[in-house]
């Protein structure tokens, strides 16, 4: 069994090694993991992770069993703990994928579960297969990750997709990271401690001028209003970065725009049809790296 619960336990070898399998997505007719159930448990509201781990398991011939909105739905509203959820659910199915707004509760679930439990966002804290399909879209796009120069913009503090990618990130050569943000939504210690510990080159900025004409990937992000503590903190910071045709024409050739979605107002809808303009994209190849993943756990 392997839980999904941080990008720290993946190392190289093996996130080549799923996006290899999901290289050879799709496949017609071939149902790997017929008789297998994967239960999404989801505490808080999702589109893509969801959407997505459901199909993945479906076009591979797998059932799904699906709770969202689960604070209200399910019998959390009784006051039930994740402990006692998970120790239901495990009976139900052979893997759980499970949102959750505490940093930690996934790792609360594994240590209960009797399947595997893959992380689909605790809090501000990871979501690491959201950070395999971004990894993925980098390695189509733009033809490598050694090199690549990456500037992360927005709410990272509490952006736990960047979070997790910049773990994945320290496992490639040459990395070059740029953290832009206002200066209260700057990176956390946590994060900062691990890029200076695999000796990934990164600098911190407030504005990005200077970096939108260097970048090979300019890596958006949602200020995340859910996550203030008040409205007059999230109404000072929003807006800060708005990406315009007029920022998009400042970027180099080759360059690419990726967000991990859903956006709000930090991409304007005229930027949707330039080609850098990868996020829609960047969503489907989500379902390319999840049926890889369920067939490594499951298959
Ligand atoms: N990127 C992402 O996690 O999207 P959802 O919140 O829609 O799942």
């Amino acid at each position: 069994m392997e839980h999904i619960l941080s990008a720290e336990q993946f190392d190289r070898k093996t996130i080549e090694e799923i996006f290899t399998v999901a290289d050879t997505f799709p496949k017609s007719g071939e149902t790997p993991l017929s008789g297998k159930i994967l239960a999404s448990l989801f505490y808080e509201p999702s589109t893509r992770t969801r959407l997505s781990f459901e199909s993945a398991m479906l076009r591979q011939g797998g059932g799904v069993i699906s709770v969202e909105n689960a604070n209200d739905s399910s019998s959390a509203i009784k006051g039930e703990t994740l402990e006692d959820t998970i120790r239901v659910v495990h009976h139900y199915a052979d893997i759980i994928v499970l949102r959750h707004p505490e940093r930690g509760a996934a790792a609360r679930a594994a240590a209960v579960s009797q399947v595997p439990v893959i992380n689909a966002g605790d809090g501000a804290g990871q979501h690491p297969t959201q950070a395999l399909l971004d990894l993925y879209t980098i390695r189509h796009e733009i033809g490598k990750i050694d090199g690549i120069r990456i500037a992360c913009v927005g709410d990272l503090r509490n952006g736990r997709t960047v979070h997790s990618l910049l773990g994945l990130l320290t496992h490639y050569d040459d990395v070059s990271v740029t953290l832009i943000s206002p200066e209260t939504l700057r990176i956390g210690d946590d994060i900062r401690a691990t890029l200076t510990e695999h000796h990934v080159m990164f600098e911190e900025m407030t504005a990005w001028d200077g970096v939108l004409e260097k970048a090979d990937v300019i890596y958006q992000t949602r200020i995340q209003k859910e996550r203030f503590g008040s409205a007059e903190e999230y109404e000072k910071a929003k807006g800060t970065y708005v990406l315009t045709q007029k920022e998009a024409a400042r970027m180099k050739k080759g360059a690419i725009i990726m967000h991990p979605l859903p956006r709000v107002d930090e991409i304007a809808p005229e930027v949707d049809a330039l080609p850098q303009a990868v996020y829609f994209k960047q969503a489907g190849y989500g379902l390319l790296v999840r049926m890889a993943l369920l067939q490594r756990l499951l298959g």
